[in-house]
Formats: structure tokens, sequence, C-alpha cells
């Protein structure tokens, strides 16, 4: 099977696939967290791989960045290669005074200034929410790691530039924990395409205090959350 924008045949990707943004990251987590794994993507270097993690077979697939490339991919694992549950193993920028660099938020919802949701929905407001399911595992997973994580409403934004203290002091007031730019469109889909997903992102910016991670520092820090979404990705 070849969709557009995926090479892999239909018996190369397990129905439970961890998504992230960077083709790197993929390679990453295929490299050093899975045994016999195998490439099973590399249109537009957006690589995928399939290998197991403690005896269970998991996918691990790149989208890019923002909610037209994200969906491009889930639409097609989904639609194509019959994928039934998407964890997304990503980033956020924190907003929260309680949300500090390497911390990680389980984005319960996802509010959006992308206006993809209204134009599916009929032009209503969609609550796009995770599986409730998989919010409580990954919970508990994370408390018995002892990782500092945070649960709420996370903002999804089309523009990663060009956003005034304005704009970030209103969605602070709204108790919105942390910015990332693609959970709405994942969280809409699952919904109309019916399949289960979780948002996971690591704090990789905090954005009043302009505290950054560095390069170096990405690669370790992103661990604990490849570590919860692995544990989760064994649970039905
Ligand atoms: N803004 C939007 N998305 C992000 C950010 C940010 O600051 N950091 C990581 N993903």
């Amino acid at each position: 099977m070849v969709t557009p924008h995926l090479n892999s045949n239909i018996s190369d990707i397990s129905d439970v696939v961890i998504i992230s943004g960077d083709p790197l990251r993929a390679k990453y987590i295929s490299k050093n967290f899975l045994k016999n794994s195998i490439q099973i993507n590399n249109v537009r270097s957006m690589f995928g791989y399939t290998g197991y993690y403690k005896k269970k077979r998991i996918s691990i697939m790149s989208h890019g960045m923002g909610i037209p490339s994200l969906s491009i991919y889930v639409n097609e694992l989904v639609s194509e290669y019959n994928v039934k549950k998407i964890i997304r193993l990503g980033t956020c920028g924190g907003i929260n005074k309680k949300v500090k660099i390497k911390d990680i938020v389980f984005a319960m919802g996802a509010s959006t200034d992308s206006s993809i949701n209204r134009l599916r929905f009929g032009g209503y407001d969609f609550s796009s929410i995770s599986d409730f399911k998989m919010l409580y595992q990954a919970y508990i997973i994370s408390k018995n790691y002892n990782f500092n994580v945070h649960i709420g409403n996370i903002f999804t934004t089309d523009s990663f530039y060009g956003k005034d203290s304005i704009f970030f002091n209103l969605i602070k007031k709204f108790n919105i924990l942390a910015i990332d730019m693609e959970t709405s469109g994942l969280y809409s889909l699952s919904s109309e395409l019916k399949f289960k997903s979780l948002s996971i992102c690591t704090v990789s910016d905090e954005i009043f205090s302009k505290k950054k991670i560095t390069s170096l520092e990405r690669e370790k820090t992103l661990n604990n959350s490849i570590l919860i979404s692995l544990d989760l990705a064994l649970l039905n």
C-alpha cells in the first residue's frame, strides 16, 4: 500500500503509533528504545519506524510541524493503515507559572486559533479533548516514575511567531498550561475518525521567562516523555 505521503506496506505499521514532529526524534526513539526496528517510511524524509518495546510491536512516525502537516499523516495512518491509538510525543512552551522547562504536560483539552476545526464542524466551536482512559493511564505511569506532570488545557496555535504579551496574558488568565502547534487538530481528528489519542508534551521553553532547553538537553529531557509514551503504548 502506498498513500501520497507514506510508502509503507499495510502490515508494516502497528495499530498503536507514537507520533512526533521531528523525523530525527523518531529515528532516535527507534534506535535507542525499540528492538528489531525497521524503517517504514522515507517519503519527504518524514521517517517512520516499527519495532518492539517489551515484546509489543509499536510504530513511531514523524509528522512535521502544525495542524495541516500532522493531519496529513494522521488521516493516512488511520484511514489507510487502520491505526487505532495515537500518542503524540511533542514539545510545548510553558504559559502557566507552575509549568517549568523539562516538565511534562498531558493535554486534557486543546483550545486553538486554527480555523480548521470550525471548517470541519459546520462552523461551530469543537471542544478538542483527549481520550480519558489514556490520560488516566499516562497519569498513573508518570506517578510511578515520579516525573513532574501537569494536566489541563493547552493552546494550539497556527503561528509560532508573532504572538504578543497581550495574547500570552489572555491565555494565561484562562488557565492555559502551555502552547503547542498540533494537539487541537489531533484531538478533533480522533473524534471524527474514531481513534484514541493523547498528547504528551515536554516543556522546551517558558514563554514569560524566555528560558529554553538547549539542543543538547533536548535529547535527554525527552527521554522521560518517551518512557511514558512507550509504557502507555503497551496498555489496552
Ligand atoms: N509555541 C508554540 N509551539 C511550541 C512552542 C512555543 O513556544 N514551544 C514548543 N512548541
